[in-house]
């Protein structure tokens, strides 16, 4: 269901659905069933989102990649306590893009995104439309998630201690709170915007046929230019944009998109799997031309720099006291050798300025897609490992992926005023403790 309304009120809820594998179950939603509604929003607008919170516990909820300001932006100190409710509000100020929505309390966001709280936000503006993108049935928004199902069709959410190490992963992919989707495409450009809103899955993004894809837009919106490739990683709480043009498949073919091996992690990415099927079953022909350049970004200038700050991501190893915050446990998810402590801020950024923060996993053997909360970034540079960026990190960017053995640089410039988490993505480290503060003021 898309919605364009604002006022759409949301209720985290435990309901009764018909899921995944066709049995009525429990899950967790915000209206009807998995997955909130998706709001699409045009860029200028003010928005006003009455929240209550249905569930036993604390929740509240956190707008990934929206501009807002600190108050709204659903910190960990934020929460919204059961029967509760929550006016957020905001006026939509940036570029065109796919952002989402979820849960953030501190040890509770891995369980409620996995239990079903998560939903799409698009941004749409003028400068977006007047490119003709393919649009109604041609533009596709996709959330793949991997769920793991109880022997009654529920979802069962229970990582062990290794599950947190690695991040917890379900057996189950599903699209769209769907399992086994597909989808009837016709011989044209279709667009396919896609969030990877999984714990902690990563997905090497391909066609079954081998055709290419062109890589249109990430996290913040529009790339630059446009860059056509026959893979793309994807890391939870990473969006692309893609246009795939089934005129290059039979007709009456089937195309999956698929997950294709990849090498650099642990125990994910050993098999190729399905996600989604399209059935290529209608000739029909298009005039779609894609503009060899999209709207520019101008490059955060490096001149500008007043710090560059250096974060070491991994599995803490002995304590390291801190400054005054919690000592890390050995075995715990760190960065700088501290796990997440509310009050504590760790970083204080004056406003205005422009930085580099470093993520170092030169000695890690995990993953980690490191997030920022309010702002956006430009990856500068990544050493070690893959030692290049991909098409979809030559935007802007809310989240990067980090592979084991890796330094990544990125530059920002914060003019968003407040306190702010950033944190890996993999929601069972971050939960584990793989979140600091920072401060800019
Ligand atoms: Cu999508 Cu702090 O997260
Ligand atoms: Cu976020
Ligand atoms: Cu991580």
């Amino acid at each position: 269901p898309e919605t364009s309304l604002t006022g759409t009120a949301l209720n985290a809820g435990s309901q009764n659905i018909t899921t995944i594998t066709g049995k009525n179950t429990q899950a967790w939603g915000y209206k009807n069933g998995i997955l909130g509604p998706t709001f699409r929003i045009q860029s200028g607008s003010t928005v006003s989102i009455p929240f209550t919170n249905g569930l036993t516990e604390e929740t509240n909820i956190h707008w990934h990649g929206l501009l807002v300001p600190a108050a709204m932006d659903g910190h960990p100190d934020q929460m919204v306590m059961p029967g509760k409710t929550f006016n957020y509000s905001f006026k939509i100020d940036q570029r065109a893009g796919l952002s989402w929505y979820h849960p953030h309390p501190h040890e509770k966001t891995g369980k409620q995104v996995f239990m079903g709280l998560a939903g799409l936000f698009i941004i749409e503006s003028a400068e977006e439309k007047a490119l003709n993108l393919p649009a109604g049935a041609y533009e596709l928004p996709l959330v793949i998630q991997d769920k793991r199902l109880n022997t009654s069709g529920g979802i069962d959410y229970s990582p062990t201690m290794d599950e947190v190490m690695i991040g917890y992963m379900g057996e189950t992919i599903i699209v769209n709170g769907v399992h086994s989707p597909f989808h009837n495409v016709a011989t044209r450009t279709y667009r396919l915007r896609v969030l990877n809103g999984s714990n902690g899955r990563i997905y090497n993004l391909a066609l079954s046929n081998g055709n290419a894809f062109t890589v249109i837009g990430s996290d913040g919106g529009l790339l630059p230019a446009p860059e056509t490739v026959t893979d793309l990683l994807l890391a939870p709480g990473e969006r692309v944009d893609l246009l795939v043009d089934f005129s290059k498949s039979a007709l009456n073919s089937e195309v999956y998109l698929q997950s294709s091996v990849f090498s650099g992690v642990n125990s994910q990415g050993r098999q190729a799997f399905k996600i989604v099927k399209f059935v290529v079953n209608k000739a029909e022909t298009d005039s779609f031309k894609l503009p060899t350049s999209l709207p520019e970004i101008a490059p955060i200038s490096s001149s500008a720099t007043t710090k560059i700050r250096t974060f070491d991501i991994g599995v803490g190893m002995g304590t390291s006291g801190g400054h005054g915050g919690s000592m890390a446990m050995k075995g715990m998810h760190t960065i700088n050798g501290k796990v997440y402590s509310g009050e504590r801020i760790d970083e204080s950024v004056p406003l205005n300025s422009t930085e580099i923060w470093e993520f170092n996993n030169s000695a890690g053997d995990e993953p980690h897609p490191m997030h920022l909360h309010g702002t956006f970034f430009q990856v500068v540079s990544r050493t070690g490992g893959r030692s290049r960026l991909i098409a979809s990190e030559k935007g802007l960017k809310d989240t990067v992926l980090v592979m084991p053995g890796e330094k990544v640089r990125i530059i920002i410039k914060f003019t968003n005023a407040g306190k702010f988490a950033f944190h890996c993505h993999n929601l069972e480290h971050e939960d584990d403790g793989m979140m600091l503060n920072f401060e800019v003021k």
